[in-house]
């Protein structure tokens, strides 16, 4: 696997808040001339305090959010904003992202194969049939299997749902994947399930990830490079054994000792636990 798969380079973004009764408006700097890259396959972790700005990044990166300055290249290219329909699904096919709760991003009327029938018929199109060989695949490919096709999100545990957003996420076979907090509402025990399920995946797949995660343990487990942002700037960039066992700026350091458990490690998952 060689290449960059996503280059981001001077990324800003403000937000122009109304001051109510004050008849002006107040500028908010939520990301500042923010530059990085991820390689082909590779993991990086984006951490920081609440409000630093990473969902912001995160977003621009998906398109779901203009920037106010910089550029972003996913494969080479440059991102825009979209013309058109056939355009804006190109770009998604690119970049999907996983949400924190799978709950309010899955339908709740929608049984697990139609949500992802619903993706495979708008971005590929294909017969019915090779349509359900590939929701088979990709129930399989994030551990879960015919049983729960027919099933609502309300039937699911939270883990089972968050792997059913995966594989939705998946099934345009994205170059990059985008989690944003994506385990954090997770128990612990099923978080470490879905650390090992990322892990294995990109492994298989060579799916690029962008982990957001104010959790520094998680960072390191799941990716080999890590940035630090605080209030919208570039705090520390570079391997994660270096940022978070050796880090250069204070800041970090702060982060890190306001984790008491930043080598935890997950369990291998047994197969018991793969029901979770
Ligand atoms: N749509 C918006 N309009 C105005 N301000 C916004 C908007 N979205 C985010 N902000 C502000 O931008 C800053 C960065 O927010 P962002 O959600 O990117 O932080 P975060 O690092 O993801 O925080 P958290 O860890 O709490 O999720 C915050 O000050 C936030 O209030
Ligand atoms: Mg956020």
């Amino acid at each position: 696997m060689t290449g960059t798969v996503l280059e981001v380079s001077g990324l800003r973004k403000e937000f122009v808040i109304d001051v109510p009764g004050k008849g002006k408006a107040h500028t908010l700097v939520a990301v500042d001339d923010v530059s990085f890259s991820v390689s082909a396959g590779g993991a990086l972790a984006v951490v920081g305090e609440s409000g630093s700005g990473k969902t912001t990044v995160a977003r621009m990166i998906a398109g779901l959010e203009q920037a106010t300055a910089g550029h972003v290249y996913v494969d080479g290219v440059e991102r825009t904003r979209p013309r058109g329909a056939a355009q804006r699904l190109a770009q998604a096919r690119q970049v999907q992202m996983v949400f924190q709760d799978p709950y309010s991003s899955l339908d709740p009327r929608q049984t697990v194969s139609s949500c992802l029938d619903e993706v495979l018929r708008l971005h590929h199109g294909g017969s019915a049939a090779e349509r359900a060989a590939r929701i088979h695949e990709l129930m399989s490919q994030v551990g879960l299997d015919e049983r729960h096709e027919g099933l609502r999100p309300k039937a699911l545990s939270g883990g089972q749902r968050q792997r059913v957003g995966i594989a939705r996420a998946l099934a345009v076979k994205p170059s990059l994947l985008i989690l944003d907090e994506s385990v954090a509402a997770l128990d612990v025990s099923i978080q470490a399930q879905i650390l090992n399920l990322l892990n294995s995946l990109r492994e298989e797949l060579g799916v690029a990830y962008l982990f957001v995660t104010h959790n520094l343990a998680v960072a390191r487990y799941v990716c080999e490079t890590t940035l630090v942002m605080r209030r919208g700037q570039m705090v520390e960039y570079g391997t994660s054994d270096k940022v978070l066992r050796d880090p250069a700026a204070d800041y970090t350091r702060r982060l890190l000792e306001a984790v008491p458990h930043v080598d935890w490690v997950p369990r291998r998952r047994t197969a018991e636990e793969m029901d979770g």
